[in-house]
């Protein structure tokens, strides 16, 4: 299998799990990126199962349209069942980074809405530690130079991600060489530099449940709990 049918095979997984969840009433959170367009796809043949869903991109929504599923604003509804989107990289305590396909503001939103984030990840993504995929960091443009001297000042690298405008018309900064030991802490940090939107670290709202292929097949994985 290579790795487009894997993606396949875990967006027709996911839309499996969360069957539990549709009702005429109930909205689901929908991420971006290739994964995610399976799941998309897969969703197509149940669409009248559920009210309709709140996109994470344009790109998203538009697909989202093209099946025939109603698309709402996040404005317009009070609770999200679930939430489902791929990542750059997880790791065991379900962190994440995302960010590939410069949606993460709008992925962060969603998901922090929804009750239940469910992770939809090949196992190219699996990582032992977050960092070996450069961190997305969305700035305003006029601040893109500050926050990057202050990002050199964390020990990263910063590299503006060229010919790419967000979907709230900002730019990204994809950002090598740092050491992620701590997710949560590095995601609150950033966060409070000046000029910057969202950075991609997935650490205060981590993954609930992961669908990941392990030796061809969808394994389940619940995110472990602290001890
Ligand atoms: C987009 C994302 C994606 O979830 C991430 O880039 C994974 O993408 P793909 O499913 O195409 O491998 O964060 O901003």
């Amino acid at each position: 299998m290579n790795q487009d049918e894997i993606k396949r095979l875990l967006g027709a997984a996911a839309a499996d799990y969360i069957d539990p969840w549709l009702q005429v009433d109930a909205y689901i959170g929908v991420g971006t990126g290739s994964t995610a367009n399976h799941f998309i796809d897969a969703l197509a043949s149940v669409r009248h199962r559920f009210a309709g869903a709140v996109a994470s991109s344009i790109a998203s929504a538009d697909r989202l349209r093209s099946h025939g599923i109603t698309v709402v604003e996040l404005n317009d509804v009070s609770y999200l069942t679930v939430y489902v989107d791929g990542a750059d990289e997880i790791c065991p305590e379900f962190s994440m980074i995302k960010g590939g396909g410069a949606a993460l503001t709008r992925e962060k939103i969603v998901a922090s809405a929804a009750d239940q984030f469910v992770c939809i990840a090949d196992s190219s993504k699996w990582v032992e530690q977050l960092g070996a995929f450069p961190l997305p960091i969305e700035v305003i443009p006029m601040a893109r130079s500050l926050v990057a001297r202050q990002l050199v000042g964390l020990g990263g690298t910063p590299v503006l991600r060229e010919n790419i405008k967000t979907d709230n018309g900002n730019e990204i900064l994809d950002v090598h060489d740092l050491n992620i030991t701590d997710p949560a802490q590095l995601e609150a940090q950033i966060n409070q530099i000046a000029g910057v939107v969202t950075n991609g670290l997935f650490a205060k709202r981590p993954a609930d449940v992961l669908l990941m292929d392990v030796d061809g097949v969808v394994g389940t994985q619940r995110r472990p709990v602290k001890t």
